[in-house]
């Protein structure tokens, strides 16, 4: 039952619809409505199984939003700190961002504010982001490509796109990313996709660097929900070519093997 909620909400479609929320309605959502959240959460993928995650769902008093707009709620993610965590949290958590567009919900990734100290202590894990989330009275959707803020296909991939592989592109393309930044770089052809995130300059690491590994996980959890439309069969994987062709001054990431 409840992997067939899953799969009759579209999320691939939301990619094209999807904006950051920032302005809520502050009246709490009815218990019927987050219930709903929640087993949505439950049923999310992750990127590396290994890895253990906790997703709790705090109100707006618990958070110290630090000079961003308030939410009624938020989800708080904390992660057990191991290789390809924070990607791995980035491709949970846009499951959830993609899910509450298909809601009729907004939401928005948090860097900036903190959860407050009796939430930090009440998991083991290590806190790693926050997401908005509620009601809101603006409008919740694009109407159309041209209102994404993005890199064109051009600068963040050399692979020649046509057909399929221009989907999936696209797909990775629109994803959100901290400060917009976009720090992906696709290589590959009609087989794989090889992901790659940027090595910030020092000055813009500062900023940046805490986001970049979950901005990735954003992308590739785009990506593998286009080669899903596509009907593709589909795994990320680490991939020994890829990351030997590494370009300069970017690392790599993971690779979406197609077939
Ligand atoms: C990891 C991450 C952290 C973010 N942190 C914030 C934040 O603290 N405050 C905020 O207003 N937006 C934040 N954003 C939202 C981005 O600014 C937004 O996704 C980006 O500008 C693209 O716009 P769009 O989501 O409307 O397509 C964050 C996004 C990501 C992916």
């Amino acid at each position: 039952m409840e992997m067939e909620n899953m799969v009759m909400v579209d999320l691939y479609t939301q990619i094209f619809k999807r904006k950051s929320i920032r302005d809520y309605d502050l009246t709490p959502m009815e218990s019927v409505a987050l219930e709903k959240v929640v087993e949505q959460i439950k049923n999310l993928k992750p990127l590396y199984d290994d890895i253990n995650v906790e997703f709790k769902i705090v109100s707006q008093n618990d958070v110290n939003q630090r000079m961003m707009k308030k939410a009624p709620h938020y989800i708080v993610v904390f992660s057990e700190n191991k290789e390809g965590y924070k990607t791995n949290v980035g491709f949970m958590l846009q499951q959830m961002d993609l899910f509450f567009s298909a809601s009729g919900l907004g939401s928005c990734w948090q860097g900036i504010p903190k959860p407050k100290k009796q939430v930090l202590e009440s998991s083991d894990l290590e806190f790693v982001i926050l997401m908005a989330f509620g009601r809101t009275n603006t409008q919740l959707h694009r109407t159309s490509n041209l209102e994404f803020k993005r890199k064109p296909l051009s600068k963040i991939s050399d692979i020649k796109t046509e057909g399929d592989l221009g989907e999936l592109l696209e797909a990775a393309r629109l994803a959100p990313s901290a400060t917009n930044s976009q720090p992906w770089f696709f290589k590959g052809d009609n087989h794989i996709i090889h992901a790659y995130a940027v090595k910030p300059n020092i000055l813009r690491a500062i900023m940046l660097k805490k986001y970049i590994l979950i901005d990735m996980g954003i992308a590739l959890y785009h990506l593998k929900l286009a080669a899903e439309h596509l009907e593709k069969t589909n795994q990320i994987i680490f991939d020994e070519t890829g990351s030997k062709s590494t370009p300069p001054r970017y690392e790599y990431v993971a690779s979406l093997k197609i077939d």
